[in-house]
């Protein structure tokens, strides 16, 4: 079993720069768990103290059910992929796939078993001769999985290893890794800067920003209740929109406002904001939950507003549309078929159930 557990781990590199602060995760048996954050914000130091690359300051890491704190990398049975590959540049790519199991000492003929099957799984089994300067990128990187795979680690490290690839040949990556998760039931634990990767590859998501662990989720929770203004607006593109306003009660009824326009807030919500009722908060709604009043058949009359259109950008299959209330700028993604005209005014209908409200000092949710 390949549980990896991190108790309060912190990182200080000398003389003072915080890179991982207190972190406790639990990575399943077989999880695929992702971490992401803008650069910076420790991923990659917290993978290497994991793999035994980087002493832990503070905190035990646990793998299995072993304290690893003191256990040299080698000993670790984990295996790291790096973002440029660290390929030995004369070796062959046989060569290099079988240069760790060659170090420990493995018979030839298992050696030989174990590279090919890898080879095989990867779809490089025709480039076992060639040097890796003889390689296109998405090559290169199916060779330093393999270097990966060969050893049957019980835990695998992904360090950014799609990101020196081209936009298609990531995504063709991306379900190529997907696959090999799947096939070989490892723990894998992933570490990349970029959203969509997380989303599409995560059993959960680990979100970090300045050396902290913001909140840890599935994919579709993470998406839907945020803990906070970073998550809401890391999560997601084109971006959650935030309006900053105050929240006000009329009559027996609660509304947002913006200062140029009031929206209703839903019954279910209420509960949740009556401590802020008088208090500025910060509004956050996703693009895709703001539509053209034209397309929306019941519209309720509180949630509709009066905006101006500043840009159009057809993406094919949808709409971005730039809006102004004339103090906040937000973006609404619509149908293909829906194309306002630039400078016009729009009425438009938000969601009221799906959005959000933050705390604007602590900007954590409401909730
Ligand atoms: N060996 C080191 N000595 C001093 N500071 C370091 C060292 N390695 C990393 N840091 C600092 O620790 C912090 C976290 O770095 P880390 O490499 O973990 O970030 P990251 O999240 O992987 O970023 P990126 O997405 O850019 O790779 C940064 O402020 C970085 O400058
Ligand atoms: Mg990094």
């Amino acid at each position: 079993m390949a549980q990896v557990s991190l108790r309060n781990v912190s990182k200080i590199f000398p003389p003072d720069v915080k890179a991982v602060n207190n972190v406790s995760l639990g990575v399943e048996n077989k999880e695929f768990l992702v971490l992401v954050g803008p650069s910076a914000c420790g991923k990659s130091t917290t993978l290497r103290m994991i793999a035994g690359l980087e002493e832990v300051t503070e905190g035990q890491i646990y793998i299995g059910d072993k304290m690893v704190n003191e256990m040299p990398a080698k000993d670790r049975n984990i295996a790291m992929v790096f973002q440029n590959y660290a390929l030995y540049p004369h070796m062959s790519v046989f060569e290099n796939m079988a240069i760790s199991l060659k170090l420990r000492r493995y018979p030839k003929e298992e050696i030989r078993k174990r590279v090919l099957e890898a080879a095989d799984m990867l779809g490089i089994g025709k480039l076992l001769k060639r040097i890796p300067k003889e390689l296109s990128g998405g090559q290169r990187q199916r060779v330093a999985v393999g270097r990966a795979i060969v050893r049957k680690p019980l835990v695998f490290l992904f360090d950014e290893p799609l990101s020196n690839l081209d936009a298609k040949m990531r995504v063709q990556m991306r379900t190529e890794l997907h696959k090999l998760h799947i096939k070989l039931q490892s723990t894998m634990i992933y570490v990349t800067h970029d959203q969509v990767e997380a989303m599409t590859m995560g059993d959960r998501i680990v979100v970090m920003k300045d050396g902290d662990v913001l909140q840890v989720d599935d994919p579709i929770s993470l998406y839907n209740h945020p803990a906070d203004k970073f998550v809401g607006g890391f999560i997601g593109s084109p971006p959650m929109n935030f309006m900053d306003g105050r929240i006000i009660k009329k009559e027996s009824h609660f509304y947002f406002d913006e200062g140029k326009f009031r929206v209703r807030i839903a019954e279910d919500m209420v509960p949740k904001i009556l401590n802020y009722v008088g208090k500025e908060v910060t509004f956050g709604i996703r693009p895709e939950d703001i539509h053209d009043k034209l397309y929306v058949s019941d519209a309720p009359p509180d949630n509709v507003l009066t905006v101006n259109v500043e840009v159009v950008e057809p993406m094919g299959s949808e709409v971005y549309l730039y809006l102004t209330t004339g103090l906040n700028t937000f973006i609404a993604k619509v149908g293909g078929h829906n194309r306002p005209q630039v400078n016009q005014d729009l009425d438009i209908v938000f969601n009221m159930s799906k959005v959000h409200f933050f705390d604007k000092t602590t900007e954590k949710v409401i909730d």
